[in-house]
């Protein structure tokens, strides 16, 4: 069994999202939204936020892999792309964590040349203290210490992404 300690509950990140979701629809008001949800990591958050939303919104799905080296430029490069044209629409990336924002700062890149008519980001947690390149996250639920943390779709090696809380991982 893993040893995982409880750092953001169900009933917590449920109320999050529903604040969230009001703080967003105010800056939209009724314009419909085009939420991007970047894969795998997002996959629970943007589901639940969506429905927080209201029934107005797409969703589309953007799949990016990074690489870490030890260089402080991290590789990365879509894995699977949009399936939709942005032309005209407003955006919202939805992300699971940003943490040193190599990852985020590509997806912002190579979306804004795609005729966006806005886009904004949405990132269920951020680590600042992890930063290596500045990025602009226009909503964040939760802002937290620098902890490897699982579960509401983050992994460990693929593992965890189903817990229903965010916890860390302490080992088996
Ligand atoms: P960044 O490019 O360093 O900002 O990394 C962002 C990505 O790294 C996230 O979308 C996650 O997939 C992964 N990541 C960063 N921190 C964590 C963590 O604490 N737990 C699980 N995945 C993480
Ligand atoms: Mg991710």
């Amino acid at each position: 069994m893993a040893d995982i300690e409880v750092l953001l509950s169900e009933e917590q990140i449920a109320a999050r999202i529903k604040t969230l979701a009001s703080e967003i629809l105010a800056v939209y008001g009724d314009e419909p939204i085009t939420v991007i949800c970047v894969l795998k990591g997002a996959t629970i958050f943007a589901s639940d936020l969506l429905r927080a939303l209201g029934p107005e919104h797409a969703i589309e799905f953007l799949g990016v892999s990074s690489y870490k080296g030890t260089k402080s430029t991290g590789h990365v490069r879509i894995t699977h792309d949009l399936a939709a044209s942005l032309e005209g629409k407003h955006c919202l990336v939805v992300e699971d964590i940003v943490d040193t924002g190599l990852t985020l700062a590509y997806i912002v890149k190579s979306l804004s040349v795609r005729g966006p008519a806005s886009l904004r980001v949405a990132s269920l947690l951020d680590k600042p203290s992890r930063r290596q390149v500045p990025v602009h996250v226009d909503f964040t639920g939760f802002t937290i210490e620098d902890r490897f943390v699982i579960g509401y779709g983050l992994d460990l090696d693929q593992r965890f992404r189903g817990l229903p809380y965010i916890g860390i991982y302490g080992g088996e």
